[in-house]
């Protein structure tokens, strides 16, 4: 990867902010960042944190723009920076930069884009399905959505550790043990697991509803193996045994791995020294028998106090969870923690977040809950079968490759099965897996099979399709790509030229990929990527339409394909990022 000193934004960034705090030491340099300009007729970039910066000193905006203009010398790879509006700095690249920077990128293979020199270790807590339960379409979008967060900070240098916090300890074991003992069908227990679990759970849950005394056997099974019993324990560990062979499958499918699993279990010997220390640094009280933090200082949780421990002992969810932020906390010393679940967990991160500031009122991590929204089915509610169950992660993953096989069967009749079946693989995952991160991540969206496989619009075969496109391109001009992007630096002669517009608008949206990938960290919406990489098709469209490639010569058609390959290692890039494959052909 890039040295940051040869990325241009990067570049830029660095000189923006040693001239904004020259001109104001005080300033709070994390205020300070390079935007992409939206509107091109104002330049590349612009650079609005001087308004901050000016606001929080009380000044005139526009001069304290002026005084970092002084100080700000890119006459290397800027035309003259302009001062606009009520004190916006606007920043074109000069096209001898933007020429140097492709020929750069395309020797380099470093897609434009630098490893950060300000690495961070950060925890992502993400997937984290229950046991016993088949992990269903609610848990598809904290997968897709962590394993997208943890492939682009890697990428950029830094340090992550993910942890399936999976639910693996909980009151659904006491209804699940009495099915187990007394209703278990072995046969159906080896054909489909979970399946079997599931009904399990159901039988028992609606008989506990009628009989009160099944609720109450139910109870003590939860009790016993809480205390240890051998028996009970056998049969928890043979269901999680089950679970994690099933959800397994399902990651390998999606191409996720975690560095841990340590589900709520791990921290069962911690719970009670959680709730002591709480206690003692009364910031539990005693209420009805149990114990519980109230938060009348503060306005979204007053009427919402966080129960730590139950009138029956019994500690819960967020005690749990106190306990696994000590332990990362202690083990990993991160500087932040990510949590990425459905939006209706809001309320226990809030107060998640709020005890643990009173707890370890020190600590320095940053929390953060990335929340999102629902799937929804065509009409508009909560995405079910047809008979109304809950879509299985497998099943929605199976049909996924199904209709994506007729689609390149029909497209392409004749390809051989196998090379068929692996297209088919690809385009069907990665079309889901677009499909849930291109919607703004906190808005529910409707799921369409239709939509999400077109080849047209912005979904992920279109944009795979892109990518096969230009390797044709490469076959066509008998060359083989890597050799052609050897030879560039070999080849002392050859410059690099962009004549035309289309050239121009499609080299510098290319650049702009490294500011791209900050932006989605900074909230954490890899829609921001996808968006980029449909306008990134969408221009090579254009230059494609209207700058030949093989049939142009000379320095032309070289420079034409470095454009080719450049946008494919992007796009491919870019996808890989969001966790998808691209095939070589389709
Ligand atoms: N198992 C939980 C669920 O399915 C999600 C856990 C999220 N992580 C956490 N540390 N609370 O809803």
């Amino acid at each position: 990867m890039e040295p940051s000193n040869t990325v241009l934004p990067k570049l830029i960034e660095s000189q923006l902010r040693q001239a904004i705090l020259e001109t104001f030491p005080d300033a709070d340099p994390s205020l300070i960042q390079l935007q992409i300009c939206t509107n091109p007729k104002f330049g590349d970039y612009q650079c609005t944190s001087v308004m901050a910066i000016a606001k929080q000193r009380k000044t005139n905006p526009r001069e304290c723009a002026q005084q970092v203009l002084e100080r700000l010398d890119l006459s290397d790879i800027a035309e003259e920076l302009q001062l606009a509006g009520p004190g916006f700095i606007n920043i074109r690249l000069k096209q001898s930069a933007v020429q140097s920077a492709l020929l750069q990128a395309a020797r380099s293979g470093s897609h434009f884009v630098a490893r950060t020199s300000t690495p961070i270790t950060s925890v992502i807590d993400f997937s984290s399905p229950n046991v016993a339960k088949p992990m269903h379409v609610g848990h598809i979008r904290s997968t897709i959505l962590g394993d997208c967060l943890a492939r682009i900070l890697r990428f950029l240098g830094h340090n992550v550790i993910t942890d399936n916090h999976i639910g693996d300890w909980g009151t659904q074991f006491g209804k699940l043990l009495i099915g187990w003992k007394h209703h278990l069908d072995r046969s159906a227990l080896e054909a489909d697991a979970l399946g079997e679990l599931e009904r399990l759970y159901r039988k028992i849950n609606a008989d506990c509803e009628e009989n009160e005394a099944v609720l109450e056997s139910a109870r003590q099974e939860l009790v016993k193996l809480q205390k240890g019993d051998q028996e009970n324990l056998d049969i928890w560990k043979e269901m999680q045994e089950l679970s994690k062979k099933q959800f397994e499958t399902v990651y390998n499918r999606l191409d996720i791995r975690f560095d841990h699993t340590l589900g709520e279990s791990f921290y069962n010997d911690q719970l009670q020294d959680v709730v002591k220390d709480l206690s003692e640094k009364n910031i539990a009280t005693e209420s009805q028998g149990a114990k519980v933090v109230f938060f009348e200082d503060v306005e979204a949780l007053k009427d919402h106090p966080a129960l730590i421990l139950k009138s029956d002992g019994g500690a819960n969810y967020t005690t749990t969870d106190l306990a696994t932020l000590d332990y990362r906390l202690e083990t990993w010393k991160p500087d932040e923690i990510v949590y990425v679940t459905d939006g209706r967990q809001q309320l226990h991160f809030k107060q998640l977040f709020e005890i643990f500031g009173r707890w370890k009122p020190e600590a320095k991590v940053k929390l953060r809950h990335t929340w999102f929204g629902s799937i929804l089915g065509p009409d508009g509610k909560p995405f079910k079968t047809r008979s109304g169950d809950t879509v299985k992660l497998n099943d929605l993953l199976d049909e996924a490759e199904e209709r994506a096989l007729k689609a390149v069967r029909e497209k392409n009749p004749d390809l051989d099965q196998d090379a068929a079946k692996e297209i088919a693989r690809i385009l069907g995952i990665g079309a889901i897996k677009y499909a849930d991160l291109l919607p703004n991540r906190q808005t529910d969206y409707v799921f369409d099979w239709d939509k999400l496989l077109s080849l047209s619009g912005n979904t992920a075969p279109y944009l795979q399709y892109a990518c096969t496109r230009i390797r044709s391109i490469f076959r066509k001009a008998n060359l083989d790509e890597t050799t052609f992007l050897d030879s560039l630096g070999e080849d002392a002669a050859f410059e690099l030229k962009l004549d035309s517009d289309f050239e121009n608008k499609l080299a510098r949206h290319l650049i702009h990929f490294s500011q791209v990938l900050d932006s989605v960290l900074e909230d954490h919406r890899p829609n921001y990527l996808c968006n980029y990489l449909y306008e990134l098709a969408g221009h090579y469209t254009s230059f494609y339409e209207n700058c030949p490639v093989l049939k142009s010569e000379g320095d032309v058609k070289t420079t034409r394909l470095v454009l080719c390959s450049l946008t494919r290692q992007v796009l491919a890039k870019g996808l890989s990022l969001l966790g998808i494959e691209t095939p070589e052909m389709m």
